[in-house]
């Protein structure tokens, strides 16, 4: 129960917070620094500009290319995306910058047929007509085949439309916890099992979970079902009817948005962050090589008041240094998983599968078996909508493949490309925590929200709750911070 002096202490809580800074009245020019100019970076130089107004400057520092792990490979002429690829109908963000940016969406390529391949036969395939599927679905799996469409939507689309409202109500959360606290709490308890554990308690039967859970598991996420249950979730939406890519490339949305925040690109890496000044506010220093130089005589640096990490900070895809912080920065470090991407122009030999012909042959195998080499084959369509003169399939597996690995499969190729990425975490079954937004009092980092799942949604959704943490940290409207966290519970919880 809230006693007096808690509310005297509101009271006057209240009347500060209405006395602070309003975007119009203010009146120095916030400077924002923002390492990795992926969809995460380059959505949060959006949000903050559409948050400030003229009233901010920002940079956007990128060591390779704008768009990070959306990007598009060309193979027998033809671009196609390398790495992130499907988008969910219900992908509201990304559906809108699409829209904003007057791109189009493409259905997802080569809807075709599914498969699931065990390493000696295919246990499940599609057919053209729905309703020889259901039956086929409905003969294998019962109404598990139904349920899950159900599971999906009560589980985490319905989150998903909480976290619009709020977002557009402009809550923001300092914490991944919180903010999936705030879409539906037992999202937080999903990150403490794993989605196989999660499904047998819901009652889907172990064939359900072992072969199409698995096999989407595989190609979604190159890992076991295993992993914990909200990535786990996120991975069966990537199996729904609906889903699509953006015409032309997928790396268009970041690029666009970079143009549209009119933040100012800076090519180089980012080797240090620095506390310059620990008044409050404060201030800080990013140290950065310009260019592709790698001689230390070149760093460069650049001051800021708001510094916003939109990279994994995992040794190896980003070695980015905390230094001179009273309290050092340790923000959560988990493995990354290798998941290389094979495009080849060439036919797969269908007898491997026990087809008779290329026709014949699911476009997308799946497959459930951690023996095998690759976890899924699947035929791919250009970016720009249009069929290929030859097919190009695209081969996923957790390492690069060898010669005759690739020539099981696919025999005969006229081009070949190998894209090898540090794809997403590499996920515990529980997460003992769960990663903070918040590393400073205005330093923040995107990526925290992907140990709850990696997707191009999910950088986004983090891309606007730091925005709105930094807008509001800056213009003093604290009470906008963790609102509708009303339980006594959380209202004695410590930020850092
Ligand atoms: C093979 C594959 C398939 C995928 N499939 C899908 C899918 O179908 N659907 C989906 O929604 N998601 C998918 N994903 C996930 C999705 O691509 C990512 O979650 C999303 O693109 C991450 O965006 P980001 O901006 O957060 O990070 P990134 O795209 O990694 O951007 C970070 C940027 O920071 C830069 N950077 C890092 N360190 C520094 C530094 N020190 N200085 C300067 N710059 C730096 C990097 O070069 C990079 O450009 C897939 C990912 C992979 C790899
Ligand atoms: C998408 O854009 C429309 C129109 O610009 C807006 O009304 C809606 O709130 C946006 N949705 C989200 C999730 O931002
Ligand atoms: C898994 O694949 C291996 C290698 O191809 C094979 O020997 C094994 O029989 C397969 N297991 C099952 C259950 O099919
Ligand atoms: C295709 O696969 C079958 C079965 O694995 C194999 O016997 C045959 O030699 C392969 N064909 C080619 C052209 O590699
Ligand atoms: C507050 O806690 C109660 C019980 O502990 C719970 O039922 C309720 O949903 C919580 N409210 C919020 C906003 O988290």
């Amino acid at each position: 129960m809230p006693s007096k002096k808690l509310l005297y202490l509101i009271y006057i809580y209240f009347i500060i917070a209405s006395i602070s800074k309003a975007t119009d009245e203010l009146e120095e020019i916030a400077r924002v620094g923002i390492i990795g100019a992926g969809i995460g970076g380059t959505s949060a130089a959006y949000f903050l500009r559409d948050l400030f107004g003229d009233k901010v400057l920002i940079d956007i520092f990128e060591k390779q290319h704008v768009g990070g792990r959306l990007a598009p490979v060309t193979i027998g002429g033809h671009n196609y995306n390398a790495g992130g690829t499907i988008i969910h109908p219900a992908n509201l963000y990304m559906l809108n910058f699409t829209d904003i940016l007057g791109l189009e969406c493409d259905a997802h390529p080569e809807p075709g047929r599914l498969g699931i391949w065990n390493g000696e036969e295919v246990m499940f395939s599609t057919s053209d007509y729905l309703p020889v599927t259901l039956a086929k679905m409905f003969w294998r799996y019962g109404m598990d085949a139904y349920n899950i469409k159900n599971w999906v939507q009560e589980n985490t689309l319905a989150c998903m439309t909480n976290l619009y409202k709020f977002q557009r109500d402009g809550h923001a959360f300092s914490s991944v916890e919180d903010l999936l606290n705030a879409m539906c709490p037992h999202l937080v308890d999903f990150t403490r099992l794993s989605i196989r554990d999660l499904f047998k308690k819901d009652g889907f039967s172990d064939r359900f979970i072992d072969e199409f859970v698995y096999g989407a598991l595989r190609i979604n996420y190159g890992q076991t079902s295993g992993i914990h249950a909200l990535v786990g979730s996120v991975s069966m939406a990537g199996v729904e009817p609906g889903l699509w890519n953006v015409v032309g490339g997928n790396q268009q949305v970041p690029q666009g948005l970079l143009r549209k925040s009119g933040a100012n690109l800076i090519r180089g890496k980012v080797t240090t962050v620095s506390l310059s000044s620990d008044e409050s506010p404060p201030v800080y220093q990013i140290d950065y090589l310009p260019g592709t130089s790698t001689n230390k005589d070149d760093i460069n640096s650049k001051e800021y008041d708001i510094v916003i990490v939109a990279t994994p900070l995992y040794k190896g895809v980003s070695n980015i240094k905390f230094e001179d912080f009273q309290k050092d920065i340790e923000p959560v470090h988990y493995d990354f998983h290798l998941t290389v991407a094979s495009f080849i122009e060439g036919l797969p030999n269908s007898s491997y599968f026990g087809f008779d012909s290329v026709d014949s042959l699911p476009s997308c195998m799946m497959t459930t078996n951690e023996s095998l080499f690759f976890n899924s084959l699947s035929k791919q369509k250009p970016v720009s909508g249009k069929t290929a003169e030859k097919p190009v399939y695209r081969i996923f597996s957790n390492k690069v493949l060898k010669v005759d690995e690739l020539k099981q499969l696919i025999p005969e190729w006229s081009d070949l490309k190998v894209v090898s990425w540090m794809a997403y975490p590499e996920y515990p079954s529980s997460l003992k925590n769960l990663p903070s937004f918040t590393l400073h009092e205005q330093m923040y980092h995107i990526n925290a929200i992907e140990m709850a799942a990696s997707a191009m949604e999910m950088s986004v959704i983090g891309a606007k709750n730091v925005a709105l943490l930094a807008y509001y940290r800056y213009t003093g409207q604290y009470d906008k911070i963790d609102e509708l966290l009303t339980n006594d519970s959380s209202s004695e919880k410590t930020e850092l």
